[in-house]
């Protein structure tokens, strides 16, 4: 079997889920070429030989620039901010290597397209994680939809809320500074809500939306004492136009006190209806209007059959999977799209379309109307 040297940028959440994923593929599934883990980097040397220890790397590296240029490496994985990103895939790119890269593709438009022209100018392997996508329940869902059961699709409710910033003495982290983060819980959360309307619905073309930050100033994390302004949205509402006719409505906060990581779509079509929630990920809701009138309801459908995308690899009927599969399931399309030498999805092309939907939605805030998605240019 070949094997693909990986290295990892960035040795914190994502960084940590991406190890787990490396570290499992193989031995859940059968990838075609099998990932070594062979260094992963940060910029603090204490905690990132930690990292490499408790996760399973080789090696651990402090420099991204002498990491990205190494001969034993195949795969870059960006699991950094926002802001660093762009400079981290391109040069990849230009160094020949697979770019997989964690969501929002980039902090802008401008630099998405520089990431995408990139990729596309050294003709390497890209890939975006948007892991939701791999939730078997979600992979169901494109199924029911694919195969016409929803009928002609009408409606797309996205909500993802969560509550971890509605203390105000919660520090100034990255995620609340728009020079690092690019936007707040709109470029963190209706990221995905985002990706899975496009996934499931298809391309949005046009939007308004609003953006509210109800918290302005907050605790410098390393000093508690003084004060900083918050440069990002604390949430982000928005009306959204499909291509094919469907209206959507998009939500994404972390001020909901009790939501967690209320990842939530329901999709209404002519013939029925669906609905997804990421805290019960092992179950879709189903509704199809060509049931008999006397027993139809919505019904839930535990997605933990042999016969349901992913779940083979894992456990019986039953015994559930959780957020970490999500990635597990992204890193091996990702290993098998190398295999065949082909683009997994979703890639930098999902990435730009994705920040196109983004920025229509801050530039509907601001201008408090309706602004079409500029046109995506190949
Ligand atoms: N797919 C998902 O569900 C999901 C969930 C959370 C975060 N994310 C995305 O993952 C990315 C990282 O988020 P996170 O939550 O892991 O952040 P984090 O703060 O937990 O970790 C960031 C890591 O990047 C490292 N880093 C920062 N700048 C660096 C640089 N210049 N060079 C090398 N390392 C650097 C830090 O040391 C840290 O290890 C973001 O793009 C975020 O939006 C995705």
């Amino acid at each position: 079997m070949t094997t693909v040297n990986v290295a990892l940028i960035g040795y914190a959440f994502m960084g940590k889920a991406h190890s787990n994923a490396y570290r499992q593929v193989s031995r859940f599934f059968r990838p075609r070429v099998d990932p070594r883990m062979r260094v992963i980097c940060g910029r603090t040397k204490a905690s990132v030989v930690a990292a490499a220890r408790a996760y399973g790397w080789e090696e651990a590296a402090t420099d991204w620039r002498s990491v990205v240029a190494r001969k034993d490496v195949d795969i870059v994985d960006i699991s950094t901010p926002g802001d660093s990103h762009a400079e981290i895939a391109i040069a990849a790119a230009r160094a020949g290597k697979v770019v997989f890269c964690e969501k929002p593709l980039a902090n802008s438009v401008r630099e998405a397209d520089r990431m995408l022209a990139a990729v596309q100018k050294a003709r390497v392997i890209h890939m975006l994680c948007h892991n939701y996508r791999r939730a078997p329940a979600v992979m169901l869902a494109k199924q029911l939809i694919g195969d016409g059961r929803l009928g002609e699709i009408r409606h797309y409710r996205g909500t993802y809320l969560q509550d971890w910033i509605v203390d105000p003495q919660f520090p100034l982290v990255w995620r609340l500074d728009r020079a690092r983060a690019g936007s707040g819980a709109l470029g963190d959360l209706a990221a995905h809500t985002i990706d899975l309307a496009r996934f499931l619905v298809g391309e949005i073309v046009e939007v308004a939306g609003h953006l509210e930050t109800f918290i302005k100033q907050r605790p410098l994390p390393d000093n508690r004492q003084k004060k900083g302004r918050v440069t990002v949205d604390d949430a982000a509402t928005a009306l959204v136009r499909f291509a094919n006719g469907a209206i959507g409505t998009i939500e994404a906060t972390r001020m909901a006190p009790g939501r967690k990581n209320f990842n939530r779509f329901e999709i209404n079509g002519s013939r029925g209806s669906l609905a997804f929630d990421l805290e019960r990920m092992n179950e879709l809701e189903v509704y199809f209007e060509a049931e008999p009138a006397a027993t139809r309801g919505f019904r839930r459908i535990l997605v933990t059959e042999a016969s349901h995308p992913y779940v083979k690899a894992w456990w019986p009927p039953g015994h559930i999977i959780g957020y970490e599969h999500t990635f597990t399931h992204t890193v091996f399309d990702l290993l098998e799209a190398i295999a065949d030498d082909r683009l997994p999805e979703p890639n930098f092309v999902d990435g730009v379309r994705n920040q196109l939907v983004l920025d229509a939605i801050e530039r509907a805030a601001k201008q408090r109307r309706w602004v079409a998605v500029r046109r995506f240019r190949t």
